[in-house]
């Protein structure tokens, strides 16, 4: 993503407490609800980020996946998403996942929903 649609997108967006920071261990991702959605949430060293939790190829969780490299494996087929951007990093996944950004405020973790 551009920095500047980053930046709308983080303007636009309504926020939503997921937990404590502690809550997310680094090199691994964990389901949330954000807003009512299915959202899996990433660390990588201090860095938070945050997909639509549901595979684009087929009916699987991410959250259930292996993360690798940057990004995570779908359980199903082992397709793969850059963590940061949702974009595919592996066949058979060829359409990129939502993405959400993700910020800490006062110590608790947020994801924000946008549209
Ligand atoms: Fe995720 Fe097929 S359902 S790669």
């Amino acid at each position: 993503m551009q920095a500047n649609q980053e930046a709308v997108q983080q303007a636009d967006a309504t926020w939503h407490d997921v937990g404590e920071p502690d809550d997310f261990p680094d090199g691994d991702v964990w389901p949330v609800l954000a807003d009512g959605l299915p959202v899996a949430v990433f660390r990588q060293g201090e860095e938070l980020f945050a997909l639509y939790d549901l595979c684009t190829h087929g009916a699987a969780k991410l959250s259930d996946g292996y993360v690798e490299n940057g990004c995570v494996e779908c359980p199903l087929h082992q397709g793969m998403f850059d963590i940061q951007t949702g974009a595919p990093c592996k066949t058979p996944v060829t359409e990129a996942v939502r993405t959400f950004p993700v910020r800490v405020v006062a110590g608790r973790v947020e994801v924000g929903v946008t549209g």
